[in-house]
């Protein structure tokens, strides 16, 4: 773990989520505002993503960021940050959300840090090096009795396909979840706690941080290459190591390809 890029970002995930939760319990009544259907901000969001983007220049002011409050363009290195990821989580007082940082280098994801404070978790990764949930190793190597699927949902994708794919993993005799974070979903399927995790679209910054802990960890994740999902977003099946084993059973339940040369980024 010894990589500049991983440590700070460790470190700047674990100050972001601490600010989160102290600007929430200050909060006033201007703390909330909303965007659209289910879609809501809070000052923490803007505040949080403010102070990542003022660490981040600070410590490498030639590379990119991209965010979900304030955007930005292509570049590399690029940082890409989710201050809070499962706002509506956050503002209730439930624990499932985190603070999510990942790098994109050369057209790949190089590193990937979720924060979620409410649990005291802290899981990072860099490409080629491993995975940690707070300085263990992860390994998901369990199969567990009963197939779990983190299976996300948003009013941007058709409810009829949601409640289809509910019904198949029914059939299965699988179980599912919905978690309301991205981060928490695919952090569930990089510790093993679950073993697949899909969601019809998602932004990329939603889905970076987790990717890599996911593939860092033995499993593999379908979604469009980098350059797509940056400017459309996109499905994502992430399947840890030992689903992956059953991959075209998953790819069936969800309708997408397990050809990698068209969906890995
Ligand atoms: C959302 C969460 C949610 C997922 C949505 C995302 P936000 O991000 O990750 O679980 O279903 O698609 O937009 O708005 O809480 O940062
Ligand atoms: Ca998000």
């Amino acid at each position: 773990m010894s990589d500049a890029i991983l440590r700070y970002a460790r470190t700047l995930a674990q100050e972001a989520g601490q600010l989160a939760r102290r600007l929430r319990a200050q909060r006033g009544a201007d703390f909330v505002s909303t965007k659209g259907r289910s879609d809501f901000v809070t000052l923490a969001d803007q505040n949080v993503e403010d102070y990542l983007r003022a660490a981040i220049t600070a410590q490498f002011p030639n590379h990119g960021i991209l965010g979900e409050e304030y955007g930005g363009a292509l570049a590399d290195p690029l940082w890409i940050i989710d201050p809070i990821d499962g706002t509506t989580n956050y503002l209730k007082g439930l624990p499932d959300w985190g603070v999510c940082i990942s790098v994109a280098q050369g057209g790949k994801l190089t590193h990937g840090v979720i924060s979620c404070p409410d649990h005291g978790l802290l899981a990072s990764a860099e490409a080629g090096k491993g995975a940690w949930l707070n300085d263990i190793r992860m390994d998901p190597a369990r199969e567990g009795a009963i197939p779990l699927v983190q299976l996300g949902f948003s009013t941007r994708t058709p409810l009829a396909e949601h409640l289809n794919q509910i019904e198949r993993l029914i059939a299965l005799g699988a179980d599912y979840r919905r978690s309301g974070a991205a981060c928490v979903g695919l952090l569930s399927v990089a510790a093993g706690w679950s073993d697949v995790f899909y969601e019809r679209h998602l932004k990329l910054w939603d889905a970076a941080a987790g990717l890599v802990l996911v593939s860092e960890t033995g499993g593999a994740a379908h979604h469009a290459a980098l350059p797509d999902f940056y400017h459309s977003g996109s499905a994502v099946l992430a399947l840890n190591k030992v689903a992956v084993r059953r991959s075209r059973q998953w790819a069936a339940v969800f309708e997408t390809t397990t050809d990698p040369s068209r969906q890995r980024g």
